[in-house]
């Protein structure tokens, strides 16, 4: 008696074992995406990286996708940056009909929250979010997207030594109409 009751704990125990195995497989094979990168405070409101870029822990970035129709949001997902700057956003589903940015949201240093223009526009990257085959690129289900930047009050000191030092300081054509920044 004693032996069938502990037989069918244990087959039921595996029976749960084995439901947890295909759940998680189907849980993979769910189409999912991570959107990553990092969001710096730049002190020479340059919008570009320097030796002089720090990462802010605890800036809030959020993936949001909209149907260009209806202009509904189908998708929205807030995070935040680690201690490295970093943030890492999974989302759910293939968005191959939708419209996916990444949007920098909040800077927690109150020195270091400004944005080019005053606008949060040019702190907004498109991701594609499907694995629709026409999808040129190989880096599997990981979107890493450019750099995000806090602008400092005002520009260090220290910057112009800085720009000097660069061998190359990236055009950012855009950028001059809402100039002027600190390299130009
Ligand atoms: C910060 O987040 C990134 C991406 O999720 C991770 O690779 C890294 O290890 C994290 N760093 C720390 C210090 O938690
Ligand atoms: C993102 O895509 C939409 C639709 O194609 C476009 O209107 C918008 O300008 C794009 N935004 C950026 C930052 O490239
Ligand atoms: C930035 O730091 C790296 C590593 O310390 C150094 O090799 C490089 O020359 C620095 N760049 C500038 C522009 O000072």
């Amino acid at each position: 008696m004693e032996k069938s009751v502990g037989i069918l704990i244990a087959s039921t125990i595996c029976l749960f074992f084995l439901l947890g195995i295909t759940q998680a497989s189907k849980e993979s094979q769910k189409p999912h995406f991570f959107v990553e990168g990092i969001v710096y405070c730049d002190p020479c409101r340059s919008l570009f990286k320097t030796n002089l870029s720090v990462p802010l822990e605890a800036a809030g970035v959020r993936v949001r996708c909209t149907d260009p129709k209806t202009h509904k949001v189908t998708f929205d997902m807030p995070s935040v940056t680690n201690s490295t700057g970093f943030y890492s956003v999974r989302v759910e589903g293939d968005h191959k009909n939708a419209i996916c940015s990444v949007l920098l949201m909040e800077s927690p240093m109150e020195n270091c929250n400004e944005t080019p223009c005053g606008k949060l526009d040019y702190e907004t990257f498109n991701v594609t979010l499907t694995n629709n085959k026409n999808n040129d690129n190989n880096n599997g289900n990981i979107r890493r997207v450019n750099d995000f930047y806090f602008f400092a009050k005002e520009a260090s000191p220290k910057c112009k030594q800085e720009f000097k030092n660069m061998q190359d300081i990236p055009k950012l054509k855009h950028m001059i109409r809402c100039g002027p920044f600190t390299y130009m």
